[in-house]
């Protein structure tokens, strides 16, 4: 479970600041899109809600000129999934269909949970915040050719287990990895890689954007499989279903998987996405929440979570953001050389955001 009792935390649970500039992007994209008559919002692995929350807070209703919003999570946790309700009687729980549960946001948005992207109806804009790094992996190893990397029961210490590479080829080994590979170490999500795909389907066949926050690399890193358990690093092995388990994305696959049918940019680091997106907007004053803010003890904690948010000693630089987007976004010859441009946000007020 996530959150400060949990066993880890992520960044829309440190500061709203993060959700509100989110929103920002979603905002502008949405514009960059056309100004669609319906802005749908669809989410993958929202945990407990808190960024579409955040999203969803700063007002997009006036900015969206009268557009029909919609909230669409892919949400695997029916347990997660009890957030972001008005009240438990506002909500239609379907358990074995695929839109598993219905109901209304706080803010008096229709809200839907599902638990595969086929069964999302079409969107403007897709989000996805530390979920491609919690899909399950497969770990390979060069040794004479390519061998998988497998668990197995150790038999010297029962009830223990261990890493073990599969003597021989299996299906996986000659076919997830790239040609011209040169690592020794391999890690690679094949499920991230088809949902990448849908995604930049739909995205060239209706316009709108997605966007992927995590952990991650450019296809260079190799053993980054690990557990968190109580806030704290933890054995892979060790008590299976008890921890979370986590592998930093290749971002460098998933531009692969995207092909041209998008635009892909990025990825970028967080501290360079979030000044894009206007967190020093006034001054040296994050954003509109401390603008707004009088009391000095929220004021303190406002301050505290831009620093953990754009410190390169904190999170700034570990976390990148990376974007696929339709073409006909693209305005200048400069942005079709595929450059992790700034994206063209303006101001919290051009946005009609107060
Ligand atoms: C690390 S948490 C991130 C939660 C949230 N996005 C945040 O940043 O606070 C990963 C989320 O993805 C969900 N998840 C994992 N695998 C999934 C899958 N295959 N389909 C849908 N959701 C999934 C988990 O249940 C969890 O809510």
């Amino acid at each position: 479970m996530l959150g400060p009792d949990g066993d880890f935390i992520t960044m829309p649970e440190i500061s709203q600041i993060f959700g509100e500039l989110l929103g920002i992007w979603c905002l502008s994209e949405w514009m960059g899109a056309g100004k669609p008559s319906h802005f749908q919002l669809v989410e993958f692995g929202p945990g407990r809600g808190s960024l579409a929350n955040d999203i969803l807070s700063i007002h997009l209703h006036g900015a969206l000129g009268g557009a029909a919003v919609s909230v669409h999570l892919v949400e695997v946790s029916s347990k997660l999934s009890q957030a972001l309700t008005r009240d438990q009687s506002q909500v239609w729980a379907r358990k074995d269909e695929p839109v598993y549960r219905q109901g209304t946001t706080t803010t008096g948005l229709p809200i839907s949970w599902y638990r595969n992207l086929d069964d999302v109806p079409r969107g403007t804009i897709y989000l996805a915040h530390e979920f491609f790094d919690a899909l399950p992996i497969h770990k390979f190893q060069r040794t004479k050719g390519w061998r998988e990397v497998m668990v197995d029961i150790d038999l010297d210490e029962p009830g223990k287990l261990r890493f073990v590479i599969v003597p021989a080829r299996t299906l996986a080994s000659p076919q997830l990895i790239q040609a011209g590979e040169v690592r020794r170490l391999v890690e690679v999500c094949p499920e991230g890689g088809v949902i990448v795909q849908q995604l930049a389907n739909r995205i060239a066949e209706d316009g709108g954007a997605a966007l992927i926050a995590d952990y991650g690399h450019g296809g260079t890193k190799t053993d980054t499989f690990r557990g968190f358990k109580d806030h704290k690093l933890h054995d892979v092995l060790a008590s299976p279903g008890s921890a979370d388990l986590t592998a930093d994305v290749d971002f460098s696959c998933l531009i692969k998987m995207a092909g041209a049918t998008v635009v892909c940019m990025g990825p970028v680091c967080q501290r360079d996405f979030l000044k894009n997106m206007g967190i020093d907007t006034s001054g040296k004053k994050p954003c509109v929440l401390l603008r707004k803010c009088a009391d000095p003890s929220i004021k303190a904690e406002l301050i505290q979570g831009y620093d953990m948010l754009t410190n390169p000693q904190k999170m700034g630089e570990r976390f990148q953001f990376f974007t696929m987007l339709n073409h006909s976004r693209l305005t200048s010859p400069e942005q079709s050389k595929g450059a992790p441009t700034p994206l063209p946000v303006t101001s919290f007020s051009e946005l009609g955001l107060s």
